[in-house]
């Protein structure tokens, strides 16, 4: 989960990072009231979940309360790119001297945490690392020891930042840490972590990323930062009955067990699209090992709410719960839908008990299920029926 600058903000604040005051306001009266509550130069802040607000316009510096009335007005409803702002942040205005970098982030690749630093902040860290990378400390940070005060000053040494400067930013650095270890976080950037007139180091903007496997289990309190309006409907319904989905853009509907055997369905029945006008699979949905009745309607469910879809193939592979009962929860699943299963499904069943399974199917003889016997026979099918 991608959170809001205000969010980050918060984050950082619980933390002991510096940050200055932040208010959020959603219209230009309860800009303008936080404006005052701030006092001083303010900034008014478009908060949307994409870089680059600065240079499109999303982020004025108001001198008056009724300055940050006049640019949230202007702000709130505008479009940066692709995402509509609802809410502003009234932030306190920092005196700034100088904007450096920083971030640190799960590198997945390496198997490691990667800490990034520049004495050049500001600006749009991806034209930076290629245009001048040398200006871009990459450092290499050990999991099992993470940032300590040893790593910390390396990070700012490797950075090149002035002597006087460095005992301060890794002091911010140690505690940006803390948030990306305590939180659960993939990623922790702040693009521009300044220094003020006055000498202080200070995250002005924060982007925060929350591992949401993390969040399930360890950390409940995440729950209150998600953006559930801005969430795909389809993809909030799965996660509310504990699915494993994730919409695509296409136009066959696919239920398996095992996130294995789902992803090889996703290829096979793109492949067999290539030969029906190139239909493409619409979901990922992994149902797992039990296969219940419930499960399976509540999948089910939400692929026949995809308005794109057009065909169902349903891929299972009887394990500990046995065709016999993937079958019968297919049945009753279609039973308890009732009108609005009215997409054609096929299905194709193997493993444990396999035979039971495909008798239940055939007897129940709805004219919406097609039996497959093999994953390509089934793949096609659907495919085709989705053109039809
Ligand atoms: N509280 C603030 N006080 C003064 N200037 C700010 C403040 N917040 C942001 N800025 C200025 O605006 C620029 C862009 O803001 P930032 O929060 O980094 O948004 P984005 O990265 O989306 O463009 C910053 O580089 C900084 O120069
Ligand atoms: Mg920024």
């Amino acid at each position: 989960m991608d959170l809001y600058e205000y969010q980050a903000r918060d984050l950082f604040e619980q933390h002991g990072v510096p940050v200055l005051a932040g208010i959020v306001a959603y219209t230009p009266e309860e800009a303008k009231a936080a404006a005052e509550k701030i006092g001083g130069v303010v900034v008014v802040k478009a908060q949307v979940k994409v870089g680059g607000r600065g240079k499109a316009g999303g982020v004025k510096v108001a001198k008056t309360a009724d300055e940050a009335f006049e640019y949230a007005s202007a702000i709130l409803g505008m479009d940066i790119k692709g995402h509509t702002v609802d809410k502003v942040m009234i932030a306190q205005g920092a005196d700034i001297a100088e904007e450096f970098y920083f971030s640190v982030l799960l590198d997945r690749a390496n198997r490691n945490y990667l800490a990034m630093c520049s004495v050049e902040g500001g600006v749009e860290i991806e034209v930076l690392a290629v245009e001048r990378p040398d200006a871009l400390a990459r450092v290499a940070v050990d999991p099992s020891v993470g940032i300590d005060a040893a790593k910390a000053d390396e990070i700012v040494a490797e950075a090149g930042f002035a002597p006087e400067l460095r005992a301060n930013v890794a002091a911010a650095i140690l505690k940006l840490w803390d948030v990306f270890v305590k939180e659960d976080a993939t990623l922790v950037e702040v693009n521009p972590l300044v220094r003020t007139g006055a000498g202080e180091i200070i995250a002005l903007d924060g982007k925060v990323t929350l591992d949401d496997n993390a969040s399930e289990v360890r950390h409940p309190e995440h729950e209150e930062l998600e953006d559930k309006g801005a969430a795909d409907p389809l993809e909030a319904k799965a996660k509310a009955a504990g699915l494993n989905y994730v919409k695509l853009d296409g136009q066959v509907g696919i239920i398996g067990n095992g996130a294995g055997l789902v992803m090889s369905t996703l290829d096979v029945v793109a492949y067999a699209g290539e030969k029906h006008a190139n239909v493409k699979p619409a979901n990922f949905l992994d149902i797992g090992g039990g296969a219940s009745a419930e499960v399976m309607a509540a999948g089910l469910d939400v692929i026949l709410n995809d308005e794109q879809v057009k065909s169902v193939f349903v891929n299972v592979f009887g394990g500990i719960t046995a065709c016999d009962a993937v079958a019968n929860g297919i049945v009753k699943a279609l039973e308890m839908l009732g009108d609005k299963a009215a997409k054609p499904l096929v299905v194709r069943l193997d493993g444990n008990n396999v035979e039971e399974g495909r008798k239940i199917l055939a007897e129940a003889n709805n004219p919406l299920v097609t039996l497959a016997t093999t994953m390509d026979e089934g793949a096609d099918k659907a495919a085709e029926l989705a053109n039809a």
